[in-house]
């Protein structure tokens, strides 16, 4: 075992975890999008997850660091939460915010971190980037929308994990980047109607299970309560989705005023 400090306090995790699995096991929440616990090389993208550790002379992306013995860990300084509330900035100037019609209101990860950070989903700073983006190719049972996709690539690491190749994956560049599924081979999209997991693990309404016009979130809801993102402790009750139990959630303290 390793003991680390985080926010003055002691905390002993397993070697070989990263700081943000090892801050979220202990009810310490930062915020993230683009983390899975099963991740072997978690991308640190979305640049949510930053931490100052001693030793290191900038703010460094906590998924991608493992722990270490006598670490000293600052998860909630100023300087941390102004630059979160920047990336999340950044993530929503591409995000088109329409909660009263998006499948994934009360249930968004978005919403959520806006929560802890104290910061609205409405743009003050910056201009909403408009992208005219057309989806090409169709799927017969998954639907993708392009403007509330926050490129996390969470759903391209689920299918991937759990069918052995991923029936979906990022295309194009820069602010044109989109997720696609490829292939016109049926046989792998008919397994995609008995998995959903890439909607599943969605962080915002932009995968949705085709035609029940309901997120992947609800239709878990509805099939399984106990399997649902739920906004307390350290995740999600285990059930036979191990994948969609991985989604990082944040502590019921935390919902209540956790950022500074
Ligand atoms: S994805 Fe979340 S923040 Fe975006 S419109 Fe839907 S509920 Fe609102
Ligand atoms: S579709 Fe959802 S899970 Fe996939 S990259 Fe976009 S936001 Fe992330
Ligand atoms: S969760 Fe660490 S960079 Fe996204």
């Amino acid at each position: 075992m390793i003991k680390l400090i985080v926010d003055n306090n002691e905390i002993e995790v397993e070697e070989g975890m990263t700081v943000l699995q090892a801050c979220l096991d202990n009810e310490i929440y930062i915020p993230n999008l683009c983390y899975l616990k099963e991740m072997d090389n978690p991308p640190g993208s979305c640049r949510l997850c930053l931490v100052e550790i001693d030793g290191y002379n900038q703010p460094i992306t906590s998924c991608t660091v493992k722990v270490e013995e006598g670490m000293v860990v600052r998860s909630n300084t100023e300087h941390i939460r102004k630059l979160q509330r920047t990336a999340f900035e950044l993530l929503l100037s591409v995000h088109h915010v329409d909660c009263k019609n998006c499948p994934a209101n009360r249930k968004c990860e978005l919403q959520r971190i806006a929560k802890f950070l104290h910061f609205g989903l409405k743009l003050k700073r910056l201009e909403p980037l408009d992208r005219e983006i057309k989806v090409e190719g169709d799927h017969p049972f998954l639907e993708y929308v392009p403007n509330r996709c926050v490129l996390c690539g969470r759903c391209v690491f689920v299918c991937k994990k759990k069918n052995g190749q991923a029936m979906l994956s990022f295309a194009k560049k820069g602010f044109d980047t989109v997720i696609s599924f490829f292939g016109e081979d049926n046989s792998a999209r008919v397994s995609c109607e008995e998995c959903y997991a890439c909607a599943e693990i969605c962080p915002v309404g932009a995968l949705l299970v085709k035609n029940s016009k309901r997120s992947a979130h609800q239709r878990l809801a509805k099939n399984n309560n106990s399997q649902r993102p739920r906004p307390s402790g350290r995740g999600l009750k285990k059930g036979n989705n191990s994948l969609a139990a991985s989604i990082p959630t944040l502590p019921g303290g935390a919902l209540k005023g956790g950022g500074k």
